[in-house]
């Protein structure tokens, strides 16, 4: 199998390696360990330019609010994704978030050894793959993951290194948090739900940053960044500085998303799966890498606050529809995947009530 190691890399800390580090040393050719099983390899996908797009600018106008609820209504059917233009988020500050993370990735190693943890319940978390001690084959990305909300408790653990990190980073979690908090109202009206449905327990939700460093890849077709997986949380927005995300429809097929200059992808989790007790499903997706250029993206993953459950409203569930999913939070699924090959074993699955 590919699942042996070479090197040292699999070791705890001590001699840990970065995709980016790779990257620099100018190979022609992915380590082995990097090799997918050709089943698993990234081919097929469809560039795909009809994936939704929703305009929430048209949000305020009493008389057009009703067809965006239906468009996400649609597309939260359909694919649970879709992207939003004038959502409200600054280009500047969209900007300045990937500067930082970029700034992050380009420090040498020993700036960001520090952080590095292989600890799912750690508040911040430097590393590479999923896990660089755990996994069999290693996929193609370097991650930074942190809680934000609220920025005051978090922010003292993020990195101080690039000096404008917090400063860049905070400015986009604080606004992405805001715009979740729309986004929901908006996902509730579209199940028919009360817009203000939970809405404390969304303010207080948690906010992690998961911050994705995909560099040039020699071979890009026997890799992935990230294995085909669903969010755990409510809903995930993604900011992104090229492509390389894909989704899977519901006939199974993949999709290429779309690079929309001042867009963010807005992906449905787990948690919104049982809450809407199934009428809108998680989106399966996946990251590629390509050979050219080094990519970046920031997924805003949230969900209710740790300890918090997520039950099926009770409204959607009724004789048509019975009950179909158990309770679980954010902690519950941390647990799972500190036990659990994420690669194999879906959290969702675990969640589901067979009838
Ligand atoms: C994630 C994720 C996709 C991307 O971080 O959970 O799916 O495009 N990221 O980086
Ligand atoms: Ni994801």
């Amino acid at each position: 199998m590919v699942g042996k190691m070479i090197g040292s890399s699999a070791s705890p800390n001590g001699s840990f390696t970065s995709a980016m580090t790779l990257t620099e040393e100018e190979l022609t050719c992915v380590p082995k360990r990097y090799i997918l099983p050709p089943s698993l390899r990234p081919n097929g996908a469809e560039y795909n330019t009809c994936l939704p797009i929703v305009d929430l600018s048209y949000l305020q106008h009493p008389l057009l609010r009703p067809q965006i609820i239906q468009e996400v209504h649609l597309a939260c059917k359909k694919f649970g994704f879709f992207q939003v233009v004038n959502h409200g988020i600054p280009i500047s500050v969209m900007k300045d978030a990937i500067d930082a993370a970029s700034e992050f990735f380009n420090l040498p190693t020993e700036e960001k050894r520090h952080l590095l943890s292989s600890n799912v319940h750690d508040p911040v978390r430097y590393g590479t793959s999923l896990n660089h001690v755990k996994d069999k084959v290693y996929f193609w990305r370097d991650f930074l993951k942190h809680y934000a909300n609220p920025t005051s408790t978090w922010l003292d653990f993020w990195p101080s290194n690039p000096t404008d990190y917090k400063k860049k980073m905070g400015n986009y979690t604080v606004a992405a948090q805001k715009l979740q908090e729309e986004l929901m109202e908006v996902i509730f009206e579209s199940l028919e739900l009360n817009s203000n449905y939970l809405h404390e327990d969304i303010a207080e939700g948690s906010q992690v940053m998961a911050v994705n460093c995909y560099p040039a890849c020699p071979e890009p077709d026997l890799t992935l960044g990230l294995p085909p997986h669903t969010d755990y949380g409510m809903l995930t927005i993604i900011l992104q500085n090229h492509l390389g995300l894909q989704i899977m429809d519901r006939d199974e097929k993949w999709h290429s998303v779309p690079l929309i200059e001042g867009a963010l992808i807005v992906q449905l989790g787990d948690q919104m799966e049982v809450l809407s007790n199934g009428r809108y499903k998680s989106v399966l997706h996946r990251a590629t890498v390509n050979s050219e250029k080094k990519r970046i993206s920031i997924a805003s993953l949230h969900s209710l606050a740790l300890g918090k459950k997520v039950r099926p409203a009770s409204e959607l569930v009724n004789e048509q529809h019975i009950l179909s999913y158990k309770e679980g939070s954010f902690s519950d699924f941390l647990d799972f995947i500190s036990g659990e090959d994420i690669v194999e074993a879906k959290y969702i699955d675990k969640l589901k009530i067979n009838s």
